[in-house]
């Protein structure tokens, strides 16, 4: 049994989920079940711009068909994509992800960012992701505010499309604007969080307003970082560390995140890491451990989406 914490909901999550970010089609779906039935995982979290809900959902459906595993025993979050803001299209995009995923309500249904982006048009010039630029070569954006979004999420609630909403990648001050207005609170706040971007004053703050943390790219997005980027899971402490513990340096890092009080979700689509990457609650780091593994701080994001948008998010 992986231990959960208590949404402001009420609902139980567990503290230990399969990420899908960049988990490619053909391959998801069996990372998906092996997860589910092989290694024990009950979170599994998705979003519409990952672009392999289609083949998650039919990973569900085999799994739940089989019995073992009721839908109600798996954790299941997906995200509202930017170009899905405004108050007419958030339903819809709920609506799709759900199909998708072959399920009748969502666990959690978080706002992917903080910013809304145009419809799609073919003829838009758009980066590498496909995301619509401006002549500029900026993100292109519409004038739906992060307001009128939450009051079409809060719609998704009462009408029981899904559990709980949330946000992801949101900054204090957004959070503060947020609490403002919102009648229903967010749940959950997931952004990226490390040994190299521990964001420790926003975790203290989401805390304090009853927000759960969820960390991604908890291993140091290895499959995914830049060129420059920092080796997290080469990093001369979690080795150190690894090998005292006998443990791996993926499950240091998933242990310290846990050991800290955030939900973690590190992806893979290799059974052997699936398994290794959950196999972290035979063991706990000791306080001077911990507050070794926190001196590594070093603000390095290895997801800073200047990069696609030339927006300064998180300036
Ligand atoms: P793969 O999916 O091929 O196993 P993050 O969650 O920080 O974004 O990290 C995900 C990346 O880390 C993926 O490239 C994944 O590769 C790799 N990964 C996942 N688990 C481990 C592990 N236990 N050891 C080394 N690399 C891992």
């Amino acid at each position: 049994m992986i231990p959960e914490i208590t949404l402001n909901t009420g609902a139980k999550m567990p503290v230990l989920g399969l990420g899908t970010w960049k988990s490619a089609p053909g391959i998801v779906g069996e990372a998906v079940r092996a997860a589910l039935e092989e290694c024990g995982y009950r979170h599994i979290d998705c979003a519409a711009i990952y672009g392999n809900e289609p083949e998650v959902g039919e990973a569900f459906t085999n799994v739940f068909s089989k019995k073992q595993i009721k839908r109600e025993e798996v954790f299941v979050t997906s995200k509202l994509w930017n170009n899905m803001h405004r108050a007419d299209e958030v339903e819809v995009a709920c609506k799709k992800s759900l199909s998708d995923l072959k399920l009748d309500y969502l666990d959690l249904y978080l706002m992917h960012w903080g910013v809304a982006t145009i419809p799609d048009r073919p003829d838009q010039p758009a980066n590498q992701r496909g995301e619509p630029l401006n002549k500029d070569g900026v993100l292109e954006l519409t004038s739906a505010s992060i307001r009128e979004t939450w009051e079409a999420m809060e719609k998704l609630v009462k009408q029981g499309l899904v559990k709980a909403i949330g946000v992801a990648n949101f900054t204090g001050i957004m959070l503060t604007d947020l609490l403002t207005y919102a009648k229903i609170k967010p749940a959950m706040n997931q952004v990226e969080l490390h040994p190299y971007n521990q964001q420790q004053r926003l975790v203290d703050f989401c805390k304090y307003n009853d927000i759960a943390v969820t960390g991604y790219s908890p291993l140091g997005s290895p499959g995914n970082a830049k060129q420059d980027a920092p080796n997290l899971l080469a990093d001369e402490l979690i080795l150190k560390l690894s090998k005292q513990y006998k443990k791996t340096s993926a499950q240091i890092l998933v242990r310290w995140a846990i050991q800290r009080g955030t939900v973690t979700i590190p992806k893979s689509t290799h059974a052997e890491r699936l398994k290794e990457n959950i196999d972290v609650f035979d063991f706990a780091l000791v306080e001077a451990d911990m507050k070794e593994i926190a001196g590594l701080e070093r603000r390095y994001r290895f997801v800073d989406p200047y990069d696609w948008w030339k927006i300064p998010y998180f300036d």
